[in-house]
């Protein structure tokens, strides 16, 4: 079956089958073709009901997202959806896989639902930065009310059968084939006098029309700062579909979403969507023959070895957790232990699942026990010769063809690579902290690593739910280097007049959960010490450099760990302004004849932002970031940049990149090498492009 659209008949019964692999998304050609079998089915006399079903592996699973933000070719989608509700014919949607967002509008428009058991349905649009479009706010309130509904398109959650059932949102659940069921369901409905139930006459959600008014009012109060305009948009649909007639309810939705979709918000999300699914696109993978992965091992049972077992148990692999005495492999297995304690109590999972992952962990301090895995994590102190000495021992005893990923989160994996026999088979796995729920994965390409061990990576992080990015050897590969910019730009405004908590503020304000110094507190400000000191060697003597950190690591103070870092940890009621931090600070302005000045919020979220962006291309140029976008991902997934601005770069693009080099331009005599802005700007800026054509 090679037509998008395909229309059969069998007996009375019209089935139109959608066939747009791989996710049977909603795009032009598909509606084109939905119309026109829709409209055949309708006008032949020999038809009495039309099922509606798809393909493959799933109903349609959305919209065409390549499609959003440019003019829609007409029939849109809530056209298709007008003309099922209107067919004078009963329409039966018969639902396998996703069910999601159009595809979801598209059976909800349908006077029936047949659902296979195992398939799930939701409207997720809010995810990228929009609403359903297709008559979605109209039609779930309907059937469900507000309270269910708002649920639904709020949190964008796939949700499954049973639930939707449940809520009335589909008539029958199917067990094994749902495509006979909907023909069966077909047969019923025409012998019992072919009556179509158009959703918009649906009244069941109007019942309790207090409850209806309070649902609403509730959630326009919990989301009253969402900063996402596509949030209150939902609500207000959802309210208009209380009191509007059908038709201008649905008016109402097109012009919210043709008003989100354009908008900053909504395009920074889609960058965000494709730029995972670019991230994922690496030259290693082409021709690769993967490394064959059974078992894994973990060297060092501390914070990231115990949350990356975790992750790697969670995935179903048998895992051996190698500590360097009893004392410390207890503790990590305890941790361990703990997590799933935890996620049992929590409900996440069933206490007989938590068991058999638990199972699957081997505890032990002889590195022998690794000779037979196939691929072995690093997470040992950050220190060089603690490494090498690793590295060393794992050489010796490491299986031909295993693969040896470190997780340091600085050192030079070329260096340490070279100290033992087998460089081709050493990469770097950068987790991020907690390492069984971040979702970030950086893959450290070193400069003699196998590319199947790249790509193996690559697939690994899948099977861990990972989001990987791939990145070149640099002091703090992606992440951490667009982070020390961060974090530079931020101390240089603290000699110069702004305080942590304005800073920390102005950066949550900006869409952060936290800020930079609460981020360093609570990280332990000991780590970006040592790291400091290590570089110090090597440190232009021009280059500015802020030595409040080291003050206040010199007072012992190492942030939550210690109860005082930037803040005060230790008192009731959350962290407080350590006073005695601002001393050092302004003692340390008047040592340097700095005379302060206030910064406005919007001038610290630009300096943070522009300093990242400018990092971020310095990555690009460098060769340590393949593009942009991938920049992007990482500080999505690894830093909490909020997802609705899309990365730094993203949001660069967004500000205009000659504001930003303009912007950089002018604070480069505070501080020349930092504030230089990269050649990339003007390279982009003469052609008219953005990082995001990159
Ligand atoms: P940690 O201090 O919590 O754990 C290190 C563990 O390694 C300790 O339990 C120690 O007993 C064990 N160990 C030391 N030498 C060993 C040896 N010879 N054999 C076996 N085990 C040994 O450190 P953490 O924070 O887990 O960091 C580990 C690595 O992960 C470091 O390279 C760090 O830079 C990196 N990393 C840390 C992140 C964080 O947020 N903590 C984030 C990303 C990477």
């Amino acid at each position: 079956m090679s037509e998008l659209v395909a229309l059969r008949i069998e007996n009375n019964i019209a089935v139109i089958t959608i066939n747009n692999p791989p996710v049977n998304a909603l795009s032009h050609g598909v509606r084109v073709g939905l119309s026109d079998k829709i409209q055949a089915a309708i006008a032949d006399d020999a038809v009495q009901a039309i099922v509606l079903n798809a393909s493959g592996r799933t109903f349609p699973a959305g919209a065409d997202v390549s499609e959003f933000g440019r003019p829609r070719e007409t029939p849109i989608l809530s056209q298709i959806c007008d003309l099922l509700e209107t067919s004078p014919k009963p329409t039966i949607a018969a639902v396998h896989g996703n069910a999601l967002g159009g595809g979801f509008e598209l059976a909800l428009a349908c006077h029936y639902r047949v659902v296979l058991r195992s398939a799930k349905v939701g409207l997720p649009e809010v995810k990228l930065g929009v609403l359903p479009g297709g008559g979605g706010t109209q039609r779930v309130p309907r059937i469900v009310g507000a309270e269910a509904a708002l649920e639904l398109m709020l949190s964008g959650k796939l949700i499954s059968a049973k639930h939707a059932h449940d809520l009335g949102l589909i008539d029958k659940i199917a067990d094994e084939d749902v495509d006979q069921a909907a023909m069966s369901m077909a047969t019923d409905v025409i012998a019992a006098g072919a009556k179509t139930v158009p959703t918009r006459d649906r009244i069941e959600g109007f019942q309790d029309a207090v409850g209806f008014a309070n649902a609403v009012a509730k959630q326009r109060e919990n989301k009253k700062n969402d900063p996402q305009p596509s949030v209150a948009k939902i609500i207000d649909c959802v309210e208009a579909a209380q009191i509007l007639p059908f038709e201008a309810g649905i008016a109402m939705e097109r012009a919210a979403f043709d008003e989100c979709e354009t908008g900053p918000e909504a395009t920074a999300m889609r960058h965000a969507f494709f730029a995972e699914r670019r991230a994922a696109k690496v030259p290693e993978l082409k021709g690769a023959k993967l490394r064959k992965i059974d078992t894994i091992g973990v060297v060092g049972a501390g914070t990231m070895g115990a949350g990356i077992a975790i992750s790697c148990l969670d995935a179903g692999f048998p895992v051996v957790l190698v500590e360097r005495d009893q004392d410390g492999l207890e503790r990590g297995v305890e941790r361990i232990v703990a997590n799933y304690d935890k996620s049992v109590a929590k409900k996440r999972i069933d206490a007989a699942t938590g068991e058999e992952r638990l199972s699957r962990l081997t505890g032990t301090t002889d590195m022998q026990d690794l000779s037979k895995v196939d691929l072995i994590i690093e997470a040992v102190f950050e220190d060089e010769d603690v490494k090498r000495n690793v590295f060393a021992q794992l050489d010796a005893v490491m299986k031909p063809g295993g693969i040896l990923a470190t997780n340091t989160s600085y050192l030079d994996i070329d260096a340490l690579a070279a100290t033992i026999s087998r460089p081709q088979d050493v990469v770097g796995y950068h987790f991020f902290s907690p390492a069984h729920i971040m979702k970030l994965l950086e893959i450290v390409v070193g400069e003699k690593t196998d590319p199947n061990v790249v790509a193996t990576g690559f697939k690994l992080a899948k099977k861990l739910r990972k989001v990987p990015v791939r990145a070149g050897v640099a002091d703090g590969f992606i992440g951490n280097r667009v982070l020390a910019a961060y974090r530079l730009a931020a101390d240089f405004m603290l000699e110069d007049g702004a305080s942590p908590a304005q800073i920390d503020a102005a950066m949550r304000a900006y869409g952060f959960p936290i800020g930079p110094y609460q981020v360093l507190d609570m990280a332990g400000l000991d780590i970006s010490w040592a790291r400091r000191k290590r570089l110090a060697a090597t440190r232009a003597p021009e280059d500015r450099y802020v030595t409040i950190g080291d003050k206040i690591c010199e007072q012992g103070w190492f942030g939550q760990k210690t109860g005082r870092g930037y803040y005060i940890h230790d008192q009731d009621g959350g962290p407080v302004e350590n006073p005695d931090v601002l001393a050092i600070i302004q003692e340390e302005r008047k040592l340097l004849g700095i005379t302060p000045r206030s910064f406005s919020a919007k001038e610290i979220q630009d300096r943070c932002l522009f300093a990242m962006a400018n990092e971020g291309a310095r990555l690009v140029s460098e060769g340590v970031a393949l593009r942009p976008s991938d920049v992007d991902v990482v500080l999505l997934y690894g830093y909490g940049f909020p997802r609705y601005r899309g990365g730094p770069m993203m949001a660069a693009d967004q500000v205009g990149l000659l504001t930003v080099k303009n912007a950089l331009l002018s604070w480069k005599a505070e501080e020349p090498r930092f504030w230089e802005p990269s050649p990339m700007f003007d390279e982009l800026i003469k052609n008219g492009r953005k990082f995001s054509d990159l």
